[in-house]
């Protein structure tokens, strides 16, 4: 049978912006055994806070089976995000569950301390990749900015434990101004060599807790700046369209770093990733605010080519370009109600 006109566009559905759906973000927790400043300041997510109980969370069973879907609608590329996914019990079964869906290409971000116990089974299972979120190497640094009594060693060691089983290795270090920015020639002298792809981030308005303002944002420029007072550096090409961060060699050939200019050149245009939180809620934009539940139709009975139509609709709606908005506009929105890192998976 021949598909009809809704359904075929159902299978590669473009936005608004005639942008595709190429990758999907997937957070599993919205829990974290760290309190970083600028992402889950203790004096919002400390012992009151309320995180989502277990029955809310998407099952394995669930995420495969929309992983599925949107491989089916031309997504190539899925990141495991949280919080903090190592703490999800059982997440190598969950990749096993996506690797099984085959010609999806996997990776996953998180701060590292469970690698050591994580990494070979994650491995095994099918995970490729993982981005490592690092932000000192200095202790005192890193622990106020992490806010946490792990040491810089325990990150150290995950990124060990997941080269070692056979996991290619990035690193992310977010720039805030006055917290880390001396840290951003040790950080790169540090993996230098290594073969880990350094990455700096520019330090965005996430959320609405962690105090943002453009005074403590330190541009890629100038990260580039000092990079470049010690190691010189020569300009790449992006692997592929839409890749996030700008990358740079070591002109010495010891390697490679990233810059994610989000704030001062946003990269909305080529903007294709979906992200779906640990509740089962898909969002457009990492500063959307508000997202569009599919639980509620997965756990009434939606057949896949009902929950297919329900996602293309939500994609082909979509206009989001937040940061390019908030780069014209000034002075910047500050009030308004987005969802948050640690929920949203960044
Ligand atoms: P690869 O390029 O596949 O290695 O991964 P990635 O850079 O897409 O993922 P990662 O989790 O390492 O993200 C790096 C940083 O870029 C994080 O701070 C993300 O929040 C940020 N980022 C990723 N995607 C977007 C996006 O769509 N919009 C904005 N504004 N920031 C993003
Ligand atoms: N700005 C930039 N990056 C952030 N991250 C978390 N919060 C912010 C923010 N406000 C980073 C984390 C992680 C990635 C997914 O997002 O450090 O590396
Ligand atoms: Fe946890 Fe990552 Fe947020 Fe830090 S940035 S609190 S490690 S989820
Ligand atoms: Fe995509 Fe929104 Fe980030 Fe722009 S601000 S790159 S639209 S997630």
């Amino acid at each position: 049978m021949k598909p009809s006109a809704d359904s075929s566009e159902a299978l590669s559905p473009q936005d608004a912006l005639a942008r595709p759906l190429r990758e999907v973000r997937i957070s599993v927790t919205d829990r974290c055994n760290f309190r970083c400043i600028y992402c889950m300041p203790r004096a919002h997510f400390g012992k009151g806070h309320v995180f989502l109980s277990h029955s809310d969370l998407l099952t394995f069973e669930e995420i495969a089976r929309l992983a599925r879907i949107l491989h089916g609608m031309g997504v190539g590329k899925i990141r495991i995000t949280g919080g903090e996914p190592l703490l999800r019990r059982d997440v190598d079964q969950l990749i096993a569950q996506l690797a099984e869906i085959g010609g999806l290409e996997l990776a996953l971000t998180t701060n590292g301390v469970l690698l050591p116990r994580l990494a070979v089974r994650l491995r095994a299972a099918g995970l490729r990749r993982v981005t490592v979120s690092l932000d000192a190497l200095d202790e005192a640094i890193f622990q106020r900015m992490s806010d946490t009594p792990l040491s810089v060693r325990d990150v150290l060691a995950g990124i060990d434990a997941a080269a070692q089983a056979g996991l290619q290795v990035k690193v992310n270090t977010v720039v805030r101004r006055g917290c880390n920015d001396g840290e951003i020639v040790p950080l790169a002298r540090h993996f230098r060599g290594t073969g880990h792809i350094l990455r700096f981030i520019e330090f965005m308005d996430a959320g609405t807790t962690n105090g943002w303002n453009l005074a403590q944002v330190v541009s890629a420029q100038e990260i580039l700046d000092c990079v470049r007072a010690e190691f010189a550096l020569q300009a790449l090409p992006p692997n592929h369209r839409g890749e996030v961060a700008r990358r740079y060699a070591y002109q010495d050939g010891a390697g490679e770093i990233g810059v994610i200019a989000s704030v001062t050149q946003p990269f909305c245009q080529e903007c294709t990733r979906l992200r779906i939180t640990t509740d089962g809620r898909l969002y457009t934009c990492l500063f959307a605010e508000e997202g569009h539940d599919v639980r509620g139709l997965l756990r009434a009975g939606a057949d896949d080519a009902a929950l297919r139509e329900v996602i293309a609709k939500i994609w082909r709606g979509r206009e989001d370009r937040y940061s390019m908005l908030r780069c014209a506009a000034t002075p910047l929105a500050q009030n308004a109600h987005r969802a948050g890192m640690s929920y949203l998976g960044g």
